[in-house]
């Protein structure tokens, strides 16, 4: 990798509804002050009443002082969200949806002198996307080249051996490769050899004592019935799930360190 500067980002794991808004608004100070990031990226594609984000709930976390917004699959969710997702460059959807559809796939921010690009990718197994997260990364990194001190991808996927085939895709070329989606922290949070650092889930922001953010009678329902019943966010238990990532001055990632904080609102 290139000469770069040092820099520390802090991750925040899918932001569900209020109660993670507001997780997210009571813990960030401390962990700022403890940790000192030079960028905090927070996935927000939960951040509106439990699913998809929207104008009013995108700026609540840029004002919390999110440098960057990531989605996902429910990135397009709510319809007024659309031109807000063109206007807005701290803001990202999947790279690898339609080209002409509202939003884009990457952005750079800087702060202190460092370019800190970000980049959103969908997977393809178990979800939908226009094209191989694979080959949309690899365009993206090409466009990107002489651009960023240093890159971020948000890999947003169900299926654990698409986002570690991805960490290994990536290995080398970005400071980290970090999935979202799943909502469950995973345990295998590592610096690969090459220097990227990797973790399959970052885990949600978020009610843990729901399903996956859910209300847990409502979701139980649901499997117990397979019937049709209307999901509202639970608020019961809210902790952060978050990763910390450092570079040293040559791009390559010398840690990754998982955040799991109970927010007692
Ligand atoms: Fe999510
Ligand atoms: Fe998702």
């Amino acid at each position: 990798m290139a000469e770069s500067p040092a820099v520390k980002v802090l991750f925040v794991g899918d932001v569900v509804g209020g109660v993670g808004r507001r997780a997210l608004a009571a813990l960030l100070p401390a962990l700022r002050e403890r940790h000192r990031p030079q960028f905090v990226v927070v996935n927000g594609e939960n951040a509106a009443g439990g699913v998809g984000i929207t104008e009013r709930t995108a700026r609540e976390l840029l004002d919390l002082g999110a440098d960057a917004i990531t989605l996902g699959n429910h990135a397009y969710r709510h319809r007024e969200v659309y031109g807000f997702l063109d206007r807005e460059p701290r803001i990202v959807r999947p790279a690898n949806y339609p080209k002409g559809s509202p939003g884009h796939g990457h952005t750079v921010v800087e702060r202190d002198a460092v370019r800190l690009g970000i980049v959103n990718l969908a997977g393809m197994v178990f979800m939908t996307a226009m094209r191989s997260p694979f080959s949309e990364v690899d365009a993206v990194l090409a466009e990107l080249r002489g651009k960023t001190d240093a890159l971020v991808v948000d890999m947003h996927g169900e299926a654990t051996s698409e986002k570690v085939a991805m960490g290994w895709h990536l290995d080398g070329r970005v400071l980290a490769c970090l999935g979202t989606h799943t909502h469950v922290p995973t345990a295998d949070a590592r610096v690969l050899p090459g220097g990227t650092a990797y973790i399959t889930d970052v885990g949600m922001t978020g009610a843990r004592g729901g399903v996956l953010g859910v209300k847990r009678e409502q979701a139980l329902q649901r499997f117990l019935t397979l019937t049709q019943v209307r999901f509202e966010t639970s608020d019961e238990d809210p902790w952060l799930n978050a990763v910390l990532v450092e570079a040293d001055g040559d791009g390559r990632a010398t840690s990754i360190e998982t955040l799991l904080v109970p927010a007692r609102l």
